[in-house]
């Protein structure tokens, strides 16, 4: 997209213009926090609340971004208008922010900043069609052999691109079947969440979903738990055990852009009756309704090309 603009550390500039030097402690260490918002007809959704989540992600991980979280608003709706000449009138778009350490020094003491922070901001085109096909026949949900880092090690909560683990779980997945959708567990053989969603299964009416000590605390996540209240159906954040997918009546995924991605298989076996549950239908019917969008067709339509 070369007339996309995007933000680079107090610059507006077209994204051949933007770069950063290749001792950045985001290439160096992986040493950024992240957030990915999107739009529903050119509206982002929740925007303060991903960026309330950077914010947090940015005090624990003691990076000084040196503007407040009032400021980066509006810095991001400038870009977001700035760029929706790029995009279709039926057409959304990710916003995403990159902010890391800024420059890394060797050997030096990670508690002072060496340089200002980076922060990189940039729009790219939703794509849907890894996922579209789903929402109608669900998904195949696969354990990695991989599991998830600890939270005494790395809280789960902090949004952040250290990704490696998060590709090797699901590289071990798509072994398995290259359209299957990744489960990591923890260390305890809980079930924690997928390399970039939250995981929920339905039982005899209610709503299960492992609590943040073994993922992000989603902003999907808590929108669906919400559309599940006011459609009085029962929520649990509790320990799940693979046992408890296999014998759900419905799973499903949610992360940012797909919103909610059903699971028809779990490790080659049926959930339920193999078919796209009823409560999964009804919580992304609710979140269409929530956003005045249709969430299925615009995704299923990408497909067809
Ligand atoms: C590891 C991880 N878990 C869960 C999610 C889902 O979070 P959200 O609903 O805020 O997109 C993401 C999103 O990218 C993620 O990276």
């Amino acid at each position: 997209m070369p007339n996309r603009k995007v933000y680079i550390s107090g610059d507006i500039v077209t994204e051949a213009d933007a770069k950063i030097s290749i001792f950045d402690s985001a290439v160096m260490l992986g040493d950024t926090v992240t957030e990915s918002t999107r739009t529903f007809s050119h509206k982002p959704f929740k925007l303060k609340q991903h960026i309330d989540r950077l914010f947090q992600s940015l005090k624990v991980t003691r990076i000084d971004i040196g503007m407040t979280a009032d400021a980066l608003m509006d810095i991001t709706l400038d870009l977001l208008e700035k760029n929706l000449g790029c995009y279709g009138a039926n057409e959304d778009c990710w916003i995403v922010h990159n902010i890391s350490r800024g420059l890394s020094i060797a050997g030096a003491d990670p508690t002072v900043q060496c340089s200002p922070a980076t922060i990189m901001i940039f729009t790219q085109p939703m794509d849907l069609r890894t996922w579209a096909r789903f929402y109608s026949k669900g998904c195949h949900a696969v354990t990695a052999m991989s599991r998830i880092i600890p939270s005494q090690s790395l809280d789960a909560r902090i949004k952040n691109r250290s990704r490696l683990s998060y590709t090797m779980a699901e590289m071990e997945v798509k072994l398995v079947d290259p359209e299957a959708q990744g489960v990591i567990l923890d260390v305890n053989g809980n079930i924690a969440e997928n390399k970039g969603a939250n995981l929920f299964c339905v039982k005899d009416g209610s709503l299960l979903t492992p609590t943040t000590e073994n993922c992000l605390a989603g902003i999907s996540r808590k929108t669906t738990m919400e559309l599940a209240e006011k459609l009085g159906i029962e929520v649990k954040e509790c320990r799940i055990q693979p046992y408890d997918f296999y014998t759900a009546d419905e799973l499903f995924f949610t992360s940012t852009p797909y919103c909610i991605m059903p699971a028809t298989k779990f490790n080659g076996l049926p959930v339920g009756d193999g078919q796209v549950g009823k409560i999964t239908k009804q919580l992304l019917a609710s979140w269409s309704e929530l956003v005045g969008v249709d969430i299925v067709s615009p995704a299923e339509q990408q497909l067809k090309g």
